[in-house]
């Protein structure tokens, strides 16, 4: 696979239908700090967030250089050296079922400036970066997105759901088992220090999630270019198991109670952990924290062991549950081959794809232990194998094992070609641990 993506050629059709409304789809040089200042403005602009502040864009040149950075550009504004629509990309590691990880194209950072909306411009840049990477070699490409009506016409699906959570620690007691690990506060430099290796291993335990990078990484820890208050209130603490061994951290703000005296509302700004040692081990210290009436936790799980840990059930809620990461798949046999599926089995699946890319007709062999190979199937479909006709939506959407086929049969986006398939799908594509991504992008 080819890795040197910042410096891949700009997609030649993309660029001639953007050419004929005079405009010009070009990678920035994120080495010339001023055409990539000009590039972060025009896409703060388009997220209609604030002119950024010189501290801010000098991180971000600092931070963000190493991914592909493309404009369009307009030469009749007043201002030409702005783009009038962005898009970022990068290969940003995802992990799928089994604890393995497959390159993924993230895309990030799409915006076109109001001035230039609903004249194709999204589209263009959007079939670029999928062309782009095609070309690259990356299986599929990954998002998460501003609005759930954009990307499904360009193949995408919501694959990881999450969930905001609220628990009422008036009724929540620690039911859960008691670890006999510590926890302990450690500085918000031990934090970037230590956290990364604990985050890289936890990591592969849920398919869904995706490289942080260092960037985002200092904005958990508050260390926030531009903003010296965001880490005051900021609280990290660590759990070691009983061999001293760091396997979780939790980072937390408390935020007083309107109109309450010494109430606190604890809210979770990021927590991890390698075992589930760690994960009682933290959530028990959070939930027993004196003085606090109530913990928030964003961009959670949708199944969270938490709820069972406690000893009233209804304390725990999801205040919302949504769609949080969308994937498409480009290369059908790369993608369905690098992950571990749940049973063994023989599944034709007709994919279709109006953009052409993942269109075709795949035997998925599945062997006993898990590891699958992909073939585009020429001759009859075997006896045995459960057959089904799929748009590449829902192919991405069923992919990481968090969505189901036999929901997406009964919406009619699956056809089982051979009654009862959708069930032998599921059966081997589910995962038992729920997908989860922690983070946006
Ligand atoms: C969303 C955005 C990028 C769309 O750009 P655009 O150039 O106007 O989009 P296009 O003209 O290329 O539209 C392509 C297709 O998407 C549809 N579309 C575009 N924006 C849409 C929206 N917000 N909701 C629903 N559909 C949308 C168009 O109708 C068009 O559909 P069609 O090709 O099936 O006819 C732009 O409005 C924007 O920058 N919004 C603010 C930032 C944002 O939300 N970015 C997305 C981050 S994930």
């Amino acid at each position: 696979m080819n890795h040197n993506y910042r410096d891949a050629p700009v997609d030649t059709k993309s660029a001639e239908s953007l050419a004929t409304q005079n405009l010009t789809l070009a990678t920035v040089d994120t080495t010339d700090a001023a055409a990539f200042g000009s590039w972060l403005q025009a896409e703060s602009r388009g997220f209609h967030d604030g002119t950024v502040d010189d501290e801010m864009i000098a991180a971000w040149v600092e931070g963000l250089a190493y991914r592909r950075t493309t404009g369009v550009f307009d030469g009749t504004t007043t201002d030409t050296a702005a783009p009038v629509a962005t898009v970022s990309s990068w290969i940003a590691p995802l992990t799928v079922p089994g604890r393995r990880t497959v390159d993924a194209w993230a895309i990030s950072a799409v915006t076109v400036a109001p001035t230039h909306r609903r004249r194709g411009v999204a589209r263009d840049l959007l079939e670029s970066e999928l062309r782009t990477a095609a070309a690259l070699g990356v299986p599929l490409a990954t998002l998460t997105v501003s609005e759930a009506t954009i990307y499904g016409r360009f193949g995408f699906a919501p694959s990881v759901m999450a969930a905001d959570w609220t628990i009422n620690t008036r009724r929540a007691t620690w039911t859960g088992t008691v670890p006999h690990g510590r926890v302990q506060f450690i500085s918000i430099d031990e934090f970037l220090e230590q956290g990364p290796a604990i985050l890289e291993a936890a990591r592969l335990a849920s398919p869904g999630q995706v490289e942080p990078w260092p960037l985002l990484w200092k904005r958990i820890a508050g260390r926030v270019p531009g903003d010296k208050d965001a880490s005051k209130n900021i609280r990290v603490v660590r759990y070691d198991d009983v061999a001293g061994d760091p396997q979780g951290f939790a980072v937390y703000r408390m935020i007083e109670n309107t109109g309450e005296m010494f109430g606190f509302t604890l809210d979770v700004l990021f927590q991890t952990s390698t075992t589930d040692d760690a994960y009682a081990g933290l959530w028990r210290f959070l939930v027993e924290m004196d003085l606090t009436t109530e913990i928030t936790a964003k961009l959670r799980a949708v199944d969270e062991a938490f709820s069972w840990q406690v000893s009233d059930f209804r304390s725990a809620r999801k205040t919302t549950q949504r769609d949080h990461l969308w994937t498409r798949i480009i290369d059908v046999k790369a993608a369905l081959e690098a992950r571990d599926y749940s049973a063994h089995g023989t599944i034709v699946l007709e994919v279709a794809d109006p953009l052409g890319f993942a269109e075709g007709r795949y035997l998925l062999t599945i062997a006993d232990d898990g590891a699958a190979t992909v073939d585009l199937l020429l001759g009859d479909v075997p006896d045995d194998a459960a057959h089904v006709a799929l748009s590449v939506n829902a192919l991405s959407a069923i992919y990481l094992g968090g969505v189901s086929a036999v929901t997406l049969t009964r919406a009619g986006r699956i056809t089982e070609v051979r009654e009862g398939s959708s069930s032998a799908l599921d059966a081997s594509f589910r995962s038992a641990v729920t997908p989860w991504l922690s983070i946006w992008f």
